[in-house]
C-alpha cells in the first residue's frame, strides 16, 4: 500500500485514556428545531466511535452556523447534541464551552470512552482569526487533534487549521474517505476524465471551469451556465437567464480548452418554456437554435443527454457538481436524472469512478435515486467547490505531513 500524504487513526497508537480533540463538521440543516438532514452526523460515525472504542475521551469540536464571535444561544451545539446521540447509538455530553475552565471541568468527569461536544467554536472571537491564543487555549485540553471536517477544511481558522500545529495532528476517517476519492478525481485520475459542471451562473463558477479545462478531457457545461456560453457562441436564448457581460470570458475558456485538448459539450436540444413553473402548458423541446424570444432554456433535451450518457461510457472517471437543469421543478429534472442515472449504472458495472459534490449537487442526485451509487459523494459544499477549482484548502495542507 501507498503511504499516504497524511496520517490517519491508524497512526495514533494507544490512546486509551487519552483526550482527543475532534473536529467535525456539525453545521447540520435544522427546520423547526430538529435536524432536516443528518448526513453530516453519519459521516461523523465513523471516527467517534473508533477513539470511543480505542478508550480515548473524545471531545468533538465543531461550529454551528455564524454566531460571529458572540455567545447566542440560537447557535448552541447542545442542540445537537440528542440527535448526535441518536444517530451513534452512544450517551453524548455536552460541555459549555471549548476551553477553559468549563472545559476542564466537564472533562474531569468523563471517563475513557465518553463521548462530548464541545461549545460552538465560534463563540470566541479567536476561532474566525486563527488567533494563537485560543488556539493554545483549545490545544491546552486535548493530547490530540483529529480532523474530520473536510467540509470546513476550506476555513483557517483556530479549530480547522491552527490546532493541527500545536497537537500531533490526524485524518479522521471521513477525512481520510474524502482526500482518497478527490485524489482519484482530480489528483491522479484514471482517463479519459470527465466533469459536469452545472448551476445557474458562470460568475460563480470561473475558476472551477478555468481548473478544470486544463485537467479533464471532456467538460459538460449545463444549467444556467450554459445559456452563457450559447450566447458567446452566437445563439439566441431567448429570455434565458445569461451573463451577457461574460461572453468574453466564456470565449477565454473555449479557447483555453482548445488548447488542452478538452472538449466541451453544450447542448444543442434543450427543454424550454415561457413561465418557470411546475409542468407549464407552453414546455416543449427545441433545438438550441429554436429558442424564441419569449422563452427560457430550463433544461438540456433527451437527444444531448444521450450523447452525454455515451461519452461518459468512454470515460473511467467522472467529478460532478451542479444540476443540468431546473431540477427541483419538474420536468426540468430530466437531464440530471438520466445523467446521473447512466453515471451511476456505470459505476456499478466498474468502469466508472465518479465523484460528486458541492451543495445542490447532493440534493439533486439523491433525487435521481443514486447517490448510494456512485463511488464517493462529498458531504462538502463550499470546500468542495474550492477544491474543484485547484485551491490549496488550508485544513488539509496543515495535516500533510
Ligand atoms: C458549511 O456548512 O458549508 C461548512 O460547515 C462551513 O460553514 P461556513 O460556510 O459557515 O464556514
Ligand atoms: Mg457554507
Amino acid at each position: 500500500m501507498v503511504a499516504k500524504p497524511f496520517k490517519t487513526l491508524d497512526d495514533m497508537g494507544d490512546i486509551s485514556g487519552k483526550a482527543v480533540l475532534v473536529r467535525e463538521d456539525l453545521n447540520v440543516p435544522m427546520q423547526d428545531g430538529s435536524v432536516s438532514d443528518d448526513t453530516r452526523l453519519r459521516a461523523a460515525m465513523p471516527t467517534i466511535l473508533e477513539l470511543a472504542d480505542r478508550g480515548a475521551k473524545v471531545l468533538i469540536l465543531a461550529h454551528f452556523g455564524r454566531p460571529k464571535g458572540q455567545k447566542n444561544p440560537e447557535y448552541s451545539l447542545s442542540k445537537i447534541t440528542r440527535p448526535l446521540t441518536q444517530v451513534l447509538g452512544r450517551d453524548v455530553q455536552f460541555i459549555p464551552d471549548c476551553c477553559g475552565e468549563a472545559a476542564v471541568d466537564g472533562i474531569a468527569v468523563m471517563r475513557p470512552g465518553d463521548i462530548s461536544i464541545l461549545e460552538n467554536t465560534r463563540f470566541h472571537p479567536g476561532e474566525e482569526k486563527n488567533d494563537p491564543a485560543l488556539v493554545e487555549a483549545m490545544a491546552a485540553i486535548g493530547d490530540f487533534y483529529v480532523n474530520d471536517a473536510f467540509s470546513a477544511a476550506h476555513r483557517a481558522h483556530a479549530s480547522t487549521e491552527g490546532l493541527a500545529h500545536k497537537l500531533p495532528a490526524f485524518a479522521g476517517r471521513s477525512m481520510e474517505k474524502e482526500l482518497d476519492a478527490l485524489q482519484a478525481a482530480l489528483g491522479e485520475p484514471v482517463k479519459p476524465v470527465a466533469a459536469v459542471v452545472g448551476g445557474a451562473k458562470v460568475s460563480t463558477k470561473l475558476d472551477v471551469l478555468n481548473n478544470l479545462v486544463a485537467k479533464v478531457d471532456h467538460l459538460i457545461i449545463g444549467g444556467g451556465m450554459a445559456n452563457t456560453f450559447l450566447h458567446a457562441r452566437g445563439v439566441d436564448v431567448g429570455k434565458s437567464l445569461c451573463e451577457k457581460d461574460l461572453a468574453e470570458t466564456a470565449e477565454a475558456i473555449f479557447d483555453k480548452a482548445e488548447a488542452a485538448g478538452c472538449t466541451i459539450h453544450l447542448p444543442y436540444d434543450v427543454v424550454v418554456a415561457k413561465e418557470f413553473a411546475a409542468n407549464p402548458p407552453s414546455v416543449r423541446t427545441c433545438n438550441v437554435h429554436e429558442v424564441a424570444a419569449d422563452e427560457m432554456i430550463l433544461d438540456v433535451g433527451p437527444a444531448a443527454v444521450e450523447a452525454l450518457g455515451d461519452a461518459l461510457k468512454n470515460c473511467r472517471t467522472l467529478v460532478w457538481n451542479g444540476p443540468l437543469g431546473a431540477f427541483e421543478i419538474a420536468p426540468f429534472d430530466k437531464a440530471t436524472v438520466a445523467l446521473a442515472q447512466t453515471a451511476a449504472a456505470l459505476t456499478k458495472e466498474g468502469g466508472l469512478t465518479s465523484v460528486a459534490g458541492g451543495g445542490d449537487t447532493v440534493a439533486a442526485l439523491n433525487h435521481a435515486g443514486v447517490a448510494g451509487d456512485f463511488t464517493f459523494v462529498s458531504t462538502a459544499g463550499g470546500a468542495f467547490l474550492e477544491w474543484m477549482e485547484g485551491k490549496d484548502l488550508p485544513g488539509v495542507s496543515a495535516l500533510m505531513v
